[in-house]
């Protein structure tokens, strides 16, 4: 029986949000995966088309994931996850702190549990996943930003 119970971090991702860098944006998500395929850590984090985000992720080649621990910084992340940078500084929005990212360009959130900086590798739109329809009534599909992790701290 596979054993998961060292993997916490990914709880909180998935439950409560990360924040995804890119550029000088930051955006909140709750969708992604992290794991190992290829003998490399991955982060693969779902964008929808609409988002600022992807129009700079695809601007970039790489993004950063700041993981608060669980139960923190909700109204950062409500904030994060209902205003665009298209609009307005979030960081100031939100009240948050940049702390320059180790190996890539941009920064995390400061003050947040678990990060990955990440280098991408691939772009995957969600075109032809049978069965998914009813998540995107208004056509806005998610994207797979397929990230190796090139630091974890
Ligand atoms: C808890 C939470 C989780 C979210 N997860 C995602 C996600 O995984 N992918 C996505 O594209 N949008 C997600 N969103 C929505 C974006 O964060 C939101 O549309 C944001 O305003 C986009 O910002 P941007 O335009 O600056 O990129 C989430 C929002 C919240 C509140």
């Amino acid at each position: 029986m596979a054993d998961f119970s060292g993997m916490d971090y990914l709880n909180s991702y998935f439950s409560t949000g990360a924040f995804v860098c890119a550029k000088d944006n930051v955006m909140t998500a709750s969708w992604g995966f992290v794991g190992c395929m290829w003998g490399k850590k991955c982060v693969i984090v779902p964008i929808r088309d609409s988002r600022y985000t992807k129009k700079l992720l695809d601007e970039s080649t790489s993004f950063t994931v700041s993981i608060p621990a669980n139960g923190t910084m909700s109204k950062a992340l409500g904030i994060c996850g209902s205003k665009s940078g298209r609009d307005m500084d979030k960081w100031e929005a939100a009240e948050l702190e940049k702390q320059s990212a180790k190996e890539v360009e941009g920064n995390v959130v400061k003050g947040c549990e678990h990060y990955f900086e990440c280098v991408i590798r691939q772009v995957v739109p969600m075109n032809s996943f049978e069965g998914i329809e009813k998540w995107y009534a208004t056509g806005d599909k998610h994207n797979f930003y397929i990230g190796e992790v090139v630091a974890e701290y």
